[in-house]
């Protein structure tokens, strides 16, 4: 993969992602900087493990399974369902970071951070040990189902088990607000 093709792949998906963030897409383009701020908040590769599923949530909510946000997206679902997105985790590339997950993770990881972006997807994760050195390690949170997925919903819109999208249409003044009343405690415009 060329450098440049991955700095224009990430550019889109934070150019896209941003819409998401703000749910305004009238909004002047952003500067380059901000955009680095917001790939290097959102966007780490991979990205972060989603840590404690709050108390509050179902067994429905707390699953990162793109057949569980369909259960009630269902729109979505279908959309997704019909897209590349949903068919990045392919024979090809399952079966080639099958064998270099053993010897070379560190290009494994360039592959999944677009076909398997999220820590739970990933086999092996770099942890930083007590003494400043890296080391490959088995990843307890490793979900194989959900590595099949692919680029799943979850990979573009949730961080810390909270859901991140755009802002509700009827309602377009509410911003960035919680609301704890809904399922998956709310979510952040
Ligand atoms: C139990 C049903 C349910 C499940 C499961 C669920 N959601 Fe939601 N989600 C909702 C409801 C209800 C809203 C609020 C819609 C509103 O306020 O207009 C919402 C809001 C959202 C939003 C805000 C954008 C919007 O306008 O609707 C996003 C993004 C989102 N969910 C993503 C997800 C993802 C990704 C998953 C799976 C990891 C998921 N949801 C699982 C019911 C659910
Ligand atoms: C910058 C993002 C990115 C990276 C990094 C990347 N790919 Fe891909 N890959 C894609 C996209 C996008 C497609 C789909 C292209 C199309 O179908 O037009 C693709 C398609 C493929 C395909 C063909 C489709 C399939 O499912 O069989 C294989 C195989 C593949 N990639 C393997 C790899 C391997 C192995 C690596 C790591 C060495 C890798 N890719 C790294 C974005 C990426
Ligand atoms: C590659 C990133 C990506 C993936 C994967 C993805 N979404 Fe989205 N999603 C977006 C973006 C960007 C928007 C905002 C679109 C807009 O404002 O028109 C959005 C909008 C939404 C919304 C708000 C209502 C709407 O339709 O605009 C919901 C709900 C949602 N997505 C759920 C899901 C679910 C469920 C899945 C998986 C089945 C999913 N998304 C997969 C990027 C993604």
């Amino acid at each position: 993969m060329r450098p440049f093709l991955l700095f224009i792949l990430l550019l889109a998906v934070a150019v896209l992602s941003s819409l998401v963030i703000t749910g305004n897409r009238s909004a002047e383009s952003p500067s380059a900087e901000t955009v680095q701020q917001f790939i290097d908040r959102h966007w780490q590769t991979p990205v972060a493990l989603q840590g404690r599923v709050p108390e509050s949530y179902s067994e429905l909510e707390s699953s990162l399974l793109p057949e569980s946000c369909g259960s009630c997206h269902t729109q979505q679902y279908r959309d997704w369902q019909t897209s590349i997105h949903s068919k990045a985790m392919g024979p090809g590339v399952y079966g080639q970071t099958l064998v270099m997950r053993e010897s070379d993770p560190a290009t494994a990881r360039v592959c999944w951070s677009c076909h398997a972006p999220l820590s739970e997807q990933q086999p092996v994760l770099l942890q930083k040990m007590q003494n400043g050195e890296e080391k490959w390690v088995i990843n307890s949170a490793f979900n194989p189902r959900l590595q099949q997925h692919g680029m799943t919903c979850a990979a573009c819109h949730v961080r810390k088990h909270q859901r991140v999208g755009p802002t509700r249409r009827s309602a377009p003044d509410v911003t960035g607000k919680i609301d704890e009343g809904l399922p998956h405690g709310g979510f952040i415009a």
